[in-house]
């Protein structure tokens, strides 16, 4: 009842010669089985969305401000976002809590912009390997979600990423043992805050060194509903794998 979504984070990489990239991803998958999002840097956004023209891949923005306009220089709102024709928006992601000193509670207000955008709000999660060693992980997650999520969201509007930050751009990945019993967790949380419904419906992504190679055993997992890709999302050679793993699975 979830549809799948393979999800790419291009993070900073990309120039307008990447967009060839996106070409063949749509040659390599005419009618994809699953949804595909690429989240290339704002700077592509809108032309990314001239490729996609008439195909099903969403383009989505990696960051958004709180606010709908005003005094941020360098900074992007979620309706220049719905505007560019993005349809997603990545929001607290690791890199930005860590680069940008991002809270639980500006991601909270960052979701709120981007659902009165009408943008899907990508909100990730994720231990750091110390939490994780301090077998702290299951609070530091249900923590996350508390903090960042508002009190009324549904499936249309939200997806979840669970990102350990030990295992984005390391190639280490963790057992399907863990990323399961995280993933139950998220699953649980969601339904006792959003109730059945809502928290059964809600697409949970797994992130963090997801390659062509292991998506098979991750895409296996339960509550697994599909990934958020980083490296492995650049070239369509590497992404295309992956998404042929999650029609699969
Ligand atoms: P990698 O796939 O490069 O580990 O990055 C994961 C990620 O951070 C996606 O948002």
């Amino acid at each position: 009842m979830r549809r799948k979504l393979a999800a790419g984070n291009w993070k900073m990489n990309g120039t307008s010669e990447s967009l060839a990239e996106l070409d063949a991803l749509r040659s390599a998958h005419p009618a994809p089985q699953v949804d595909v999002l690429i989240c290339p840097p704002a700077t592509l956004v809108t032309s990314a969305v001239v490729s996609v023209a008439d195909h099903d891949i969403a383009i989505g923005g990696q960051d958004c401000h709180a606010k709908p306009n005003g005094a941020h220089t360098g900074d992007i709102s979620a309706s220049m976002l719905k505007d560019a024709g993005a349809s997603y928006v990545i929001l607290g992601h690791s890199e930005r809590r860590t680069d940008h000193v991002e809270i639980d509670g500006l991601v909270r207000q960052k979701t709120l912009a981007a659902h009165a955008s009408d943008l899907i709000a990508v909100v990730c999660v994720g231990e750091t390997l110390e939490e994780r060693e301090a077998a702290n992980t299951l609070d530091i997650i249900a923590g996350q979600l508390a903090g960042s999520l508002p009190d009324v969201l549904n499936a249309q509007n939200t997806v979840i990423a669970y990102e350990p930050v030990w295992a984005i751009g390391t190639g280490k990945v963790p057992t399907t043992d863990q990323i399961g019993e995280v993933h139950d967790h998220i699953r649980a949380k969601l339904e006792q805050r959003y109730g059945e419904g809502v928290g059964r419906s809600i697409r949970i992504l797994y992130g963090g060194s997801v390659k062509g190679s292991n998506a098979d055993e991750i895409f296996a997992v339960s509550n697994v509903d599909g990934a958020l890709v980083g490296g492995a999302s650049l070239k369509a050679s590497d992404f295309s794998p992956i998404i042929t793993a999650l029609e699969k699975a």
